[in-house]
């Protein structure tokens, strides 16, 4: 049977597209079911309009810090869909642990460095002013502690001696819009 998958976005959504793309050209065998923005403003949920992927808006702001009510809406919409797995694309929400052991070892995320380097955020900047050698990305499984969990796939990206963390976030995600889909296929075929 071919799981059903949401992707959680805040922004532009690039990952969200090539995850997509894949899913509809059968790369990988799961359909699309949900794109679920925490920000209704957010670029990425007009693109998933195009793609003929249900755009869904649950704004955080609204529950004015009260993560339990916005978590419970998101666990409400994605039940209410029949979603199996969920794929974190640049969601910019921390999930509490009440959230991610509901949906335990069925959520994904792409972080960009080289877990377990570099959690949380401004990696690029942190990998070049460490002096490091590469940067690159991640996409692991999804616990209850930040950017943590098993580690399914990482792709590692040379830093140049004169990158700035923009240089070096750009090339890195031409290397997520590849990993995420191919790790995500080999998921859905390991179940
Ligand atoms: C990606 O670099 C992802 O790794 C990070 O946020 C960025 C999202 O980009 N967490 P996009 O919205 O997929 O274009």
């Amino acid at each position: 049977m071919s799981p059903r998958v949401a992707i959680l976005i805040s922004g532009g959504g690039s990952n969200m597209v090539t995850l997509v793309q894949a899913m509809q050209s059968g790369e990988i065998n799961a359909t699309p079911v949900l794109v679920i923005s925490n920000i209704p403003t957010a670029g990425g949920l007009t693109k998933a309009r195009a793609l003929n992927v249900e755009p869904i808006a649950i704004d955080h702001r609204s529950y004015k810090g009260d993560r339990t009510a916005f978590e419970a809406d998101l666990h409400a919409i994605l039940t209410k869909n029949s979603v199996d797995i969920i794929c974190l694309a640049g969601f910019m929400r921390i999930l509490t642990s009440e959230f991610t052991k509901k949906w335990d070892g069925k959520v994904l995320n792409i972080h960009p460095s080289l877990l377990p380097k570099y959690k949380g955020l401004h990696t690029h900047q942190r990998a070049i002013d460490a002096g490091d050698s590469h940067g690159g990305c991640s996409v692991h499984i999804v616990t209850s502690e930040l950017d943590d969990g098993p580690v399914l796939g990482q792709t590692s990206v040379q830093i140049m001696a004169d990158d700035t963390a923009d240089d070096l976030a750009a090339r890195v995600l031409i290397q997520e819009h590849k990993l995420y889909p191919a790790v995500l296929a080999d998921f859905i075929n390991q179940l």
